[in-house]
């Protein structure tokens, strides 16, 4: 939603000139940000915000101090805290992006503002939620509004979820498209079953904006007529804006998977190089001991003449000679006297 601050919404708020904001998913508080600074820019005619998120991720009270205005946080789930919010004039909802949540705030909202429908803005009314349910805490929805659903990738021209791809750390519908499945989905149902008359726009990039109001502020309100007017997108465009959006967001899945291959990759290649590394030495080792046992063999061998050479010496001297005779001389006498 904050990309869209400086080009629509804040443009949006200069015409509309709203009282009470309400915010619904306010998260690191980005566009809450946005919003405070507005109210703080129109605090003579007193703007105040009150944002609906069960867990913000920012520091509340250093907000409040930093900008000094009217600022109401809510804890609760949206379909728990909009039956208490009666007299808002623009409700920005980026909360949790399923047809059950985004279907249940509209029919609240009709409920509650009976006397002035406030102006209504979106995020992730394209891809890849807009046709496609998105479960923050899945055990919040009702089961039989739940579609099956894993922590695995989303990629723009494939409906089932895959390994590699968009938010594989949340819980994505399984498949895209068909009944009660999206936000946008849940929009066009809202309006084709409610009595009142809307007229509703998309912005189309950053996954997609929505702008509903009723037909009759529009007339009422020809600055805001003119803005609505200006920002629609011919049916022949929107077919290719949000091809457009899909090839973008494929770019990035490409992306995605040649960064996983080439990790793959580089991290085998240091494996293949450590191996050599550890063969390298090892064959080192062998050509060292290889070396030493070669050397041991030439010291023996040498030996080996040398005693051969001392026998030869012996066996020819004439003290071994002699010996010889007398121990010959010594057995014969032994063997004649013992028979
Ligand atoms: C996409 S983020 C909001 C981003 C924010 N609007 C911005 O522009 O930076 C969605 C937020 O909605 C909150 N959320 C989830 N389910 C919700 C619900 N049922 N009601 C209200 N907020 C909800 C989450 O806690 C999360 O902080």
């Amino acid at each position: 939603m904050n990309r869209f601050w400086n080009a629509v919404v804040r443009p949006l708020f200069d015409i509309v000139q709203p009282k009470h904001v309400v915010e619904i998913g306010a998260a690191t508080g980005l566009n809450t940000r946005n919003l405070l600074q507005y109210c703080k820019d129109n605090k003579e005619i007193g703007v105040r915000l009150t944002s609906v998120d069960p867990a913000p991720s920012f520091d509340i009270d250093s907000f409040k101090e930093e900008y000094g205005v009217d600022f109401n946080m809510d804890y609760r789930l949206s379909i728990d805290a909009l039956p208490d919010i009666a007299d808002a004039d623009i409700i920005l909802i980026d909360g949790d992006h399923n047809w059950f949540t985004v279907f249940n705030e509209l029919k609240i909202i009709e409920k509650t503002h009976r006397e002035s429908y406030p102006i209504i803005v979106f995020h992730d009314t394209g891809f890849p939620y807009g046709r496609r349910d998105v479960y923050y805490t899945p055990e919040n929805i009702p089961e039989q509004y739940r579609q099956p659903h894993y922590k695995k990738a989303i990629t723009p021209y494939q409906s089932t979820l895959q390994e590699v791809g968009i938010n594989p750390h949340i819980n994505n519908a399984d498949h895209e498209f068909g009944k009660k499945n999206g936000v946008l989905t849940a929009i066009e149902d809202f309006i084709d079953e409610s009595i009142l008359s809307f007229s509703f726009i998309q912005v189309f990039g950053n996954n997609g904006l929505g702008i509903m109001a009723l037909h009759s502020s529009l007339e009422g309100n020809p600055k805001l007529k003119e803005f609505m007017d200006g920002i629609s997108v011919s049916e022949m465009l929107t077919d290719y804006y949000l091809d457009y959006e899909r090839q973008f967001h494929q770019e990035h899945c490409n992306a995605l998977s040649y960064a996983i291959e080439s990790a793959y990759w580089q991290s085998a290649t240091q494996n293949v190089s450590e191996e050599k590394n550890n063969l390298v030495s090892e064959i080192d080792s062998l050509i060292k001991r290889n070396k030493e046992l070669e050397d041991k063999c030439a010291e023996l061998e040498n030996n080996n003449t040398l005693t051969k050479a001392e026998l030869k010496r012996i066996l020819a001297s004439r003290t071994y000679r002699l010996g010889n005779s007398v121990r010959k001389a010594y057995r014969f006498f032994v063997h004649s006297n013992t028979e």
